[in-house]
């Protein structure tokens, strides 16, 4: 499935019963895991906000004028690959001068309590999940310090560098392709992998399933249809968001509030200092 800001179909049915429980508190009931409780994570430019990496939200869609799907595009590469490697040597410059927050860590310590009955998707390609410790994580739209060549078949690779002026860069190894960001942009397809392995997790799970999602608009498809498939498998759907999202009308429980303080106490965990 493509990457894209629009619904492939709008729900026809909204069930509203219990969304936007516990809107404006901060102070939440604990998430009731049992033993057999599977939770899959979604999480989005939010998580990562009170890092100091700013969100798309933020930012009105809008970098220096180019909306972001002109410049997460392969049209936009095309186009003008210099400018596509100046936008993203920025955010790994902005990447590589945070940490992560207590929100990440909130997951991390999820993770220890549950194993393999845990699963994190996230849509953000900064790799601050990975740093705080996050094991059994899915960077559903790629990583920001990996690149790959264009044209040629050389496997992705792990790669720090800036080109924040002059020319794009070409893959050393084929000479003739230009390195392109490892990142999955616009109207390109989400890694099939990936996407059966979120499949499998929430049909093994079926209504032992908790879906949480946290710190995301719900403005990109197939990210954001993801709780409707976790509603379908009879799984509870939570939301922490600080403000409602788009695609808000699906989740059983909305808390607003910042990742770094709701998850912790939702999560049962101490606070952060
Ligand atoms: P957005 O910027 O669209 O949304 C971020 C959401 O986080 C907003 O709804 C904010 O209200 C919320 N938020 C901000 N600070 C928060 C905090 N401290 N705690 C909790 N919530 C907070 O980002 P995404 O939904 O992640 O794709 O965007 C999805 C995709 O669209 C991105 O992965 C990106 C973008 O275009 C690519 O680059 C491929």
């Amino acid at each position: 499935m493509a990457l894209s800001p629009l619904a492939p179909d709008r729900p026809r049915r909204v069930d509203l019963s219990g969304a936007r429980k516990g809107l404006g508190c901060l102070i939440v009931r604990t998430l009731d895991l049992d033993d057999d409780a599977r939770v899959l994570v979604l999480t989005g430019a939010g998580i990562s906000a009170e890092s100091g990496v700013p969100t798309f939200r933020d930012s009105n869609g809008l970098w220096e004028q180019h909306r972001f799907e002109d410049v997460a595009s392969p049209e936009g590469f095309a186009r003008d690959p210099a400018l596509v490697w100046r936008f993203y040597s920025q955010r790994r410059q902005g990447a590589q001068a945070v940490q992560p927050n207590a929100g990440h860590a909130a997951l991390v310590e999820l993770e220890r309590r549950l194993g393999d009955r845990f699963l994190l998707v996230t849509q953000n390609v900064d790799g601050l999940h990975r740093r705080a410790g996050s094991e059994r994580l899915i960077e559903l739209h790629g990583h920001l310090f990996t690149s790959r060549c264009s044209r040629c078949t050389r496997a992705p690779f792990a790669d720090e560098r800036l080109h924040l002026e002059g020319e794009a860069p070409r893959c050393e190894r084929c000479g003739e392709g230009f390195l392109r960001p490892h990142i999955v942009w616009f109207g390109e397809v989400l890694d099939e992998v990936a996407m059966a392995r979120i499949d499998a997790f929430m049909a093994e799970a079926g209504a032992r399933l908790t879906f949480l999602a946290v710190g995301t608009s719900g403005a990109v498809y197939p990210a954001a249809g993801l709780v409707r498939l976790a509603r379908r498998r009879g799984g509870n759907t939570w939301l922490v968001n600080a403000e409602p999202a788009d695609n808000g009308e699906h989740f059983d429980h909305f808390l607003q509030g910042k990742a770094s303080t709701v998850l912790p106490a939702l999560l049962g965990q101490a606070l952060p200092d």
